[in-house]
C-alpha cells in the first residue's frame, strides 16, 4: 500500500471523509442516490429507462469469471455498449475482447483502479473479483488479499469518487448458528470460511461506508449461481453446474455432495437482473444495504430427479468431499427474500423444472427433451 494512503487512512478516522482522505463529506441517508424516481406502487425498475446523459458508466472488477461476462452483456444492452468496462488479471478470449471495451485491472493495486475510474470518468462499479469458498479454503491468504484488500481497495475508490458501488455477498455469509431454513436478512453470522468471513466483512464495511460517509453501497446475497455458458470459480455449489454438462455428455454425473444437501440457488439470468434491478432502485426504496434474494432451493438428488425426467437412463453416484460437504452443511436451506421482494420489487422467474429444461437445451440434448416431454 502505498505510504501516502496508510497517512490518509490515519487521518481518515478522525476528518469526516472516508479512510482514502478524499474529504467527501458524510450526507444524510435521505440525499443519498441520485435516481430521478418516484417508487411505484408495484415496485419494479427494470423498465425504467436512463437519458443519454443520465447513463451510468460501468466498471465491472473481476468480470471474466462465471457471472462478468455476462451481466456486462446485460447491463450494455440497457446503457450502451462503451458505457461498460469489463475488467480482470485474466486475458480476455478473442470473443470477449471484441464485445465491448475491456481493461487489465488488478484489485489489489489501488492506482490502477482508480486511474480506471477518473480515465473513463466511471459511475458505477460491480464489485465481482473474488476467490470463492472452496478454492478460498485451499489458499486462504490469497483469499484474504483478494477478498478483504481488494474489497478496501474498491470501497475507498468509490467513496473518493462518490461512486454507486455493488459488491455481491452469498449464503456463505451465514454459519451454523444461523437459522438455516429459512435463514432471514438479519440474524447471527459466523461463517467458518475465509469467503463467508471476507463477505461479511464485506457487508459490514459497505454498509459502515454508506452511514458514515454516504457511499451508496448495495448488496445482494446471491444464492448458489447455475449458468450454462461460463466456467465455475471453485464454489461449494458448482455441483449444480456440471451436472448438467456430464449427464448431457456421459448420462452420468458424480457429486461431491451427500444427495440430501439442500441449498438456495439460482439460474444466471434471475442472478443478473436482479443485479440491475437493486443497482437502478431509487435509494428511498431500500430498507437495506444488503438483501437476500431467493429462487429456489434442492438437493442433488432432486434436480437427479428432475435430470432423469429428460434423459432417461441418467445416474448419480456420490463421492463426497469433505470439505464441500462441511462448507454445505453450514449454509442456509432456504432464503428468506421478503424485503427484497417488498421494497424493490424482486420476483424470480426460473424455478427448478424451468431451470433443467434450460439447462439441458443448451448442451443440447433438445432432442432427448422433446423426446421425454
Ligand atoms: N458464482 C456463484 O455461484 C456466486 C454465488 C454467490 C456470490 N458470488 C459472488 O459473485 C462474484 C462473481 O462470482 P464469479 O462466480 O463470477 O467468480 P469467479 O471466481 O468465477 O470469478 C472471479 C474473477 O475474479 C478475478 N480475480 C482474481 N483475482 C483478481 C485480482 N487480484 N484483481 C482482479 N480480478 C481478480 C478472477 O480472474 C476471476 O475472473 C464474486 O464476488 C462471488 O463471491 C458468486
Amino acid at each position: 500500500m502505498p505510504v501516502v494512503r496508510t497517512l490518509q487512512r490515519a487521518v481518515g478516522r478522525m476528518v469526516q471523509g472516508p479512510a482514502c482522505g478524499c474529504g467527501t463529506a458524510a450526507r444524510p441517508r435521505q440525499l443519498l442516490g441520485s435516481s430521478p424516481w418516484q417508487i411505484p406502487a408495484d415496485a419494479n425498475f427494470h423498465s425504467a429507462s436512463f437519458s443519454e446523459a443520465d447513463r451510468p458508466r460501468v466498471l465491472i472488477t473481476g468480470g471474466l469469471g462465471q457471472l462478468g461476462v455476462g451481466l456486462a452483456n446485460l447491463l450494455r444492452k440497457r446503457f450502451g455498449k462503451d458505457n461498460v468496462i469489463l475488467s480482470d488479471i485474466r486475458k480476455p478470449s478473442d470473443h470477449v475482447f471484441h464485445s465491448g471495451p475491456f481493461v487489465y485491472s488488478d484489485i489489489l493495486d489501488y492506482k490502477n483502479l482508480r486511474e480506471i475510474v477518473v480515465n473513463h470518468r466511471v459511475t458505477w462499479v460491480f464489485h465481482y473479483s473474488a476467490l470463492l469458498s472452496a478454492a478460498g479454503e485451499a489458499n486462504v491468504s490469497l483469499a484474504r488479499a483478494i477478498n478483504i484488500t481488494g474489497l478496501h481497495n474498491v470501497l475507498d475508490v468509490a467513496a473518493e469518487h462518490n461512486l454507486r458501488l455493488f459488491v455481491p455477498s452469498t449464503i456463505g455469509a451465514f454459519g451454523p448458528t444461523s437459522p438455516r431454513n429459512p435463514t432471514p436478512d438479519l440474524c447471527t453470522q459466523r461463517p467458518r470460511t475465509i469467503y463467508g468471513v471476507s463477505k461479511v466483512h464485506a457487508e459490514l464495511m459497505g454498509e459502515y461506508y454508506h452511514y458514515r460517509y454516504g457511499l451508496d453501497f448495495r448488496c445482494l446475497r446471491y444464492p448458489g449461481i447455475i449458468s450454462a455458458d461460463s466456467q465455475c470459480g471453485g464454489g461449494t455449489t458448482d455441483y449444480a453446474v456440471q451436472i448438467f454438462h456430464d449427464a448431457v455428455k456421459n448420462g452420468k454425473f458424480e457429486c461431491y455432495l451427500k444427495p440430501s444437501t439442500r441449498l438456495p440457488m439460482m439460474y444466471i439470468d434471475d442472478c443478473l437482473r436482479a443485479t440491475l434491478e437493486v443497482m437502478e432502485a431509487p435509494a428511498e426504496a431500500l430498507s437495506l444495504r444488503t438483501y437476500n434474494v431467493n429462487a429456489m432451493s434442492f438437493s442433488p438428488e432432486e434436480v437427479a430427479q428432475e435430470v432423469l425426467k429428460h434423459i432417461p437412463g441418467f445416474q448419480i453416484t456420490y463421492n463426497v468431499d469433505s470439505v464441500r460437504q462441511d462448507i454445505a452443511d453450514s449454509w442456509p436451506l432456504n432464503f428468506d427474500d421478503s424485503n427484497a421482494r417488498k421494497d424493490w420489487g424482486w420476483k424470480h422467474d426460473f424455478d427448478l423444472p424451468e431451470l433443467v429444461m434450460t439447462m439441458l437445451s443448451f448442451h443440447g440434448s433438445d432432442s432427448r427433451v422433446a423426446q421425454a416431454n
